[in-house]
C-alpha cells in the first residue's frame, strides 16, 4: 500500500537511481533544465519548506549543494554535518533520529558511513528521505548530477563508450552510475583500475548476466583513444583497512595534458570531486574537463529532485 507523507501526498524516497524509471528520470532532467533556464520562476516554489541535511560523514560538496538547491528554491535548511555533533554520539539510532527530524522538516538528505542506513531511516520516516551517500554502496544524487551533465553536454545518455578509472572497488559514485547507465542498452564500459581496486564481483556478475559489452584493463593510455566519456575517481582512503595499501595505490593514475592528447577531441572528463592527484590541475583548462560544470549541474538536479519528491510539480 502506498504510504502517505506528512504533507498528505504519496511518500517517495530516493535510495538508488533505480528508484526512478527512465521516464521519470527524463522528466526530472527536463525539470532541472527548466530551473537552470528560469531560476526566478522557481525562486519561491519551496517557500516555508525545510530541508534537513543529516550528514554522519564528512562532505562539502554534496551537503552544500543540497543546501544551495533548497535556498535557491526559497526554502530553509536545518541539519548537522558530522555525527559527533548529533545525538548519534549519545547512541541514538537513525530510526529515532528520522522520526524526530520528520517533525521538524519537510524533506531530508542523509549521508551515512554504513551501507543501508538511509534505507532504515526511510522505513520510519514520514517525509521523503534522499540517500546522499551510504558507505561504499550508492550515491544516487551524484549519479543524477553525472547523468544531467552528460545529457546536457552530449545530448543523450545512450550509445557511449564510458571509461571509469580509479577506485572502482570502493567508489560508490561508480557503482551508482553504472547501475543507472545500464538501463541505456547501447552503452559500453571500460573499467580501468589496478587489480586490487577492480569493480565488486556483484557488479561484474550483473554485467555478465545482462550481456553488457565491457572490459577491465589496467592501463589508461591504451584505452583513452576509444572513450567518449572518462569518469575519474579518487582512491577512497577512508575505506582502506591499512594506510600502506592506500599509499601504494593513491597515485596509480594521474591524468595530465600529455595523456589527454591520446583522447578524442570531444571526450568529456568527469569527476565527482574531491580530486586528489588523479587529475593534474593543468587539465582544468582543457575544454573536455567538465568536472566543475558538473558541480553546477548538481545544484539544478537536486532542485528538481526536491521539488519532485515534495510533490510541488
Ligand atoms: C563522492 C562521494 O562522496 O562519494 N563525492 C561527492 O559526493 N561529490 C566522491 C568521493 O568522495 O570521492
Amino acid at each position: 500500500m502506498e504510504k502517505i507523507g506528512k504533507n498528505g501526498k504519496p511518500l517517495r524516497h530516493l535510495m538508488t537511481p533505480l528508484d526512478m524509471s527512465v521516464e521519470e528520470l527524463e522528466e526530472l532532467f527536463d525539470l532541472a533544465e527548466k530551473i537552470k533556464n528560469d531560476p526566478d520562476g522557481y525562486a519561491h516554489i519551496c517557500d516555508r519548506k525545510k530541508l534537513a541535511t543529516c550528514f554522519y560523514e564528512p562532505s562539502t560538496r554534496t551537503r552544500l549543494s543540497f543546501e544551495t538547491a533548497m535556498l535557491d528554491l526559497g526554502g530553509k535548511v536545518i541539519g548537522f554535518s558530522d555525527a559527533s555533533s548529533s545525538s548519534a554520539s549519545k547512541g541514538e539510532s537513525v530510526s529515532d533520529t528520522i522520526r524526530v527530524i520528520s517533525c521538524f522538516a519537510d524533506i531530508c538528505a542523509m549521508r551515512h558511513p554504513k551501507e543501508g542506513a538511509p534505507m532504515v531511516a526511510a522505513g520510519r520516516s514520514t517525509i521523503p528521505v534522499i540517500n546522499a551517500g551510504d558507505g561504499g554502496h550508492q550515491h544516487p544524487t551524484q549519479t543524477l548530477t553525472d547523468m544531467l551533465t552528460i545529457r546536457s553536454l552530449k545530448g543523450s545518455l545512450d550509445g557511449f563508450t564510458i571509461g571509469l578509472c580509479g577506485d572502482l572497488k570502493f567508489g560508490r559514485t561508480v557503482h551508482s552510475l553504472v547501475n543507472a547507465m545500464l538501463r541505456y542498452p547501447a552503452n559500453k564500459y571500460v573499467f580501468i583500475s589496478p587489480e586490487e581496486l577492480k569493480i565488486p564481483s556483484y557488479l561484474r556478475a550483473k554485467l555478465i548476466e545482462m550481456k553488457v559489452d565491457f572490459k577491465e584493463v589496467e592501463r589508461l593510455e591504451d584505452v583513452l583513444p576509444s572513450l567518449d566519456l572518462l569518469y575519474m575517481t579518487r582512491v577512497q582512503r577512508e575505506r582502506f583497512f591499512n594506510e600502506e595499501d592506500y599509499v601504494r595505490l593513491k597515485d596509480f593514475y594521474v591524468l595530465n595534458k600529455k595523456k589527454l592528447e591520446l583522447a578524442p577531441k570531444d571526450m568529456l572528463v568527469l569527476h565527482p570531486l574531491p580530486r586528489v592527484n588523479e587529475i593534474s590541475v593543468e587539465v582544468d583548462d582543457d575544454p573536455r574537463a567538465v568536472y566543475f560544470k558538473q558541480v553546477q549541474y548538481g545544484v539544478y538536479v537536486r532542485q528538481a529532485l526536491i521539488v519532485t519528491l515534495l510533490g510541488l510539480v
